[in-house]
């Protein structure tokens, strides 16, 4: 089998090719990655000199790139490629819109041309707007972005609808739930306050800090990945969640806890405007029909991710400088 994995220098992208190599190792792994801040080829140190790995540098949303990469063709093609923080969206939406939308687009029309024999679109629950105190998002339900982000992704979802409806392409989506675990961007939630109680700075919680996310261990994600992609059915949208609803105080406290740091290091900061309340995914579907559950219970996996952030701290001290503090230091001065 060959496999192109667009994004394959990020958080989630680069576990999915490091679960590839080490589950399914007669692959041929493609990752097809434009660098941006947000990707990084030191996570793939481990797998770079594998004879079935191989690393291009190139922009899903450059025709040129795109049609160079689809010179040959794949069996499986899985898109992870994206600008995935919902903050960036607020201050930056159009390079969201140029990458999630265009670039994704772009990816399809060559991958029409080319042939492929199964195209998988990694997106979001954030699709589906906001959740209010019961119930579950469901695969069937309508989309209601309220971020430039999430529109973004659902835009994304739409079009890959139409080339499965209009072309016969086969494509399927699947729409996690929030992931955490080893190389996660220190930009998000759980990585961004592990860095910041390690080095004993004020962790800044937006609103009433009871906003509730469906955590997913990133693993749990890669192998419900594989298992849509090898016995998905086209043209199918997947929920995959962790089952596993916490509020962003809850989170804190247990990292808190956990690192053995004080709760004086929770700062009450300013609302992220439009901030879901909350989200939560019914996984019936790929349970029932594909046999997947997640399996890492939270406080293991977030022991895990605690410990590899102080293993690691040379890779973020490495990249929590340069560009990355100077959209921060903009960033905060907005929310005090
Ligand atoms: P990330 O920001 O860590 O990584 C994104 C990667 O895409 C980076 O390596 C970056 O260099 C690359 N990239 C960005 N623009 C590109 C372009 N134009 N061309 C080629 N490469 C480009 O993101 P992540 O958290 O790993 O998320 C991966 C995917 O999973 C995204 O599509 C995101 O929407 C989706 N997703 C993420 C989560 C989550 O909790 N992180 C949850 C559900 C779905
Ligand atoms: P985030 O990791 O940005 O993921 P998403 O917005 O895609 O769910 O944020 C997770 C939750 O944590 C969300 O409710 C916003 C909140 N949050 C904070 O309270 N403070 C922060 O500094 C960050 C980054 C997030």
């Amino acid at each position: 089998m060959r496999i192109l994995v667009t994004g394959g220098a990020g958080f989630i992208g680069s576990n999915f090719i490091h679960f590839i190599i080490e589950n399914r190792p007669t692959w041929q792994v493609v990752n097809f990655d434009s660098l941006t801040y947000a990707g990084n080829l030191a996570n793939l140190e481990k797998v770079a000199k594998c004879k079935n790995y191989m690393f291009f540098r190139g922009d899903i949303s450059e025709p040129a790139d795109v049609k160079a990469i689809f010179s040959e063709s794949f069996d499986y093609v899985v898109n992870f490629a994206a600008e995935s923080h919902v903050d960036r969206s607020l201050y930056q939406p159009d390079v969201f819109v140029k990458t999630n939308v265009v670039g994704t687009q772009c990816l399809l029309n060559h991958a029409l041309e080319g042939g492929v024999g199964r195209f998988l679109q990694v997106s979001t629950d954030e699709v589906y707007g906001s959740l209010g105190p019961e119930g579950l998002f469901q695969e069937t339900d309508a989309l209601f972005p309220n971020s430039p982000y999430a529109a973004s992704k659902a835009s994304a979802d739409l079009i890959c609808r139409a080339y499965f409806k209009t072309y016969g392409m086969p494509i399927i989506i699947t729409r996690a739930g929030n992931n955490y675990g080893p190389h996660q961007f220190p930009e998000k939630l759980i990585p961004f306050f592990i860095t910041k109680a390690l080095r004993d700075e004020p962790l800044p919680v937006y609103g009433d800090g009871l906003n509730v996310r469906d955590w997913l261990y990133v693993r749990d994600h890669c192998a419900g990945i594989v298992r849509v992609l090898e016995a998905g059915r086209a043209g199918e949208v997947y929920n995959i969640g962790g089952e596993n609803q916490m509020t962003n105080l809850e989170i804190t406290t247990q990292l808190l806890e956990a690192l053995g740091k004080s709760k004086h290091l929770v700062h009450f900061v300013k609302d992220r405007p439009g901030h879901d309340r909350r989200y939560a995914l019914d996984c019936r579907k790929i349970e029932n029909e594909l046999g997947w559950q997640p399996e890492m219970e939270f406080r293991a996996g977030l022991k895990k991710t605690i410990e590899w952030y102080i293993t690691n701290k040379k890779w973020w001290h490495d990249i929590t400088s340069g560009e990355y503090l100077k959209f921060y230091e903009l960033h905060y001065r907005d929310r005090k």
